[in-house]
């Protein structure tokens, strides 16, 4: 349904540093740059909103907890983002739409992500921008645990069966040994000397992880600076393209 999915990288949109601070500056670069932009549907990560609450609750993409409050106050640091987030589009006129996984998504007991995508494809045929975020979701035999917005990109993309994928980070791109951007990865044995191995435990996902995750769609992946969302959106493969 060529539809493109861009997720924007929680510390592109956020401060990560200090606890619930959203990066303004940046915020209005990467939403002047959706301005526009067609059949689209936004992710964006935790940064320094769900990240903050996930420590002080012990919860991580493979930790669950069932305290039901450490849930709701990861949930909502992330609603009070998606919030942001969907308030900065609106003023400009992009008609976002907030979605929110928990609400939505579960977990397996092998932890295989399911989301649904009907909803969201019926806002993106109706001209809306579907706003969906990194958040807490329930966990068959783990009570609930991070998602995050990286899986959520791949779980839209399949199901969506996108065209193209976007990965809006703080880095340029995948960068080798001397800090240049590599053009192009077709597999993880390419650069797993560079990127060293995915870390499971690491709930902000790593390089590597991204990478691997990526390279598992049929979409090809774009990994890009804040600088880079407008030549994504108008077609342009910046920064490092995964396929
Ligand atoms: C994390 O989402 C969500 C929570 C911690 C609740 P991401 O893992 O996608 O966030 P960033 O992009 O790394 O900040």
């Amino acid at each position: 349904m060529s539809v493109t999915v861009l997720k924007l990288g929680g510390s592109v949109v956020t401060e990560k540093d200090s606890p619930e601070t959203v990066d303004e500056r940046r915020l209005e670069e990467v939403v002047s740059a959706v301005e526009g932009a067609d059949r689209l549907v936004l992710v964006h990560g935790g940064g320094s909103f769900g990240h903050h609450h996930a420590a002080a609750h012990g919860v991580s993409q493979t930790a669950g907890t069932h305290d039901h409050e450490g849930i709701l106050a990861i949930h909502r640091a992330m609603k009070r983002l998606n919030d942001r987030v969907v308030n900065a589009l609106h003023a400009r006129d992009v008609p976002a739409l907030p979605v929110h996984p928990l609400s939505a998504g579960r977990r397996d007991h092998a932890g295989g992500l399911s989301h649904p995508v009907s909803q969201v494809a019926t806002m993106v045929n109706e001209g809306f921008v579907p706003v969906l975020h990194g958040d807490v979701i329930a966990h068959a035999g783990a009570g609930a645990t991070i998602l995050s917005g990286d899986d959520l990109v791949v779980t839209l993309a399949e199901g969506l069966d996108a065209e193209r994928v976007g990965l809006c980070s703080t880095v340029p791109g995948v960068l080798d040994d001397d800090g240049e951007v590599i053009d192009r990865i077709g597999r993880i044995e390419e650069v797993r000397e560079i990127l060293g191995g995915s870390d499971e435990t690491d709930v902000t996902g790593g390089m590597a992880a991204k990478v691997e995750k990526l390279l598992t769609m049929d979409a090809p992946a774009s990994i890009f600076g804040p600088e880079s969302v407008d030549a994504f959106l108008v077609g342009d493969s910046p920064g490092t393209l995964i396929e």
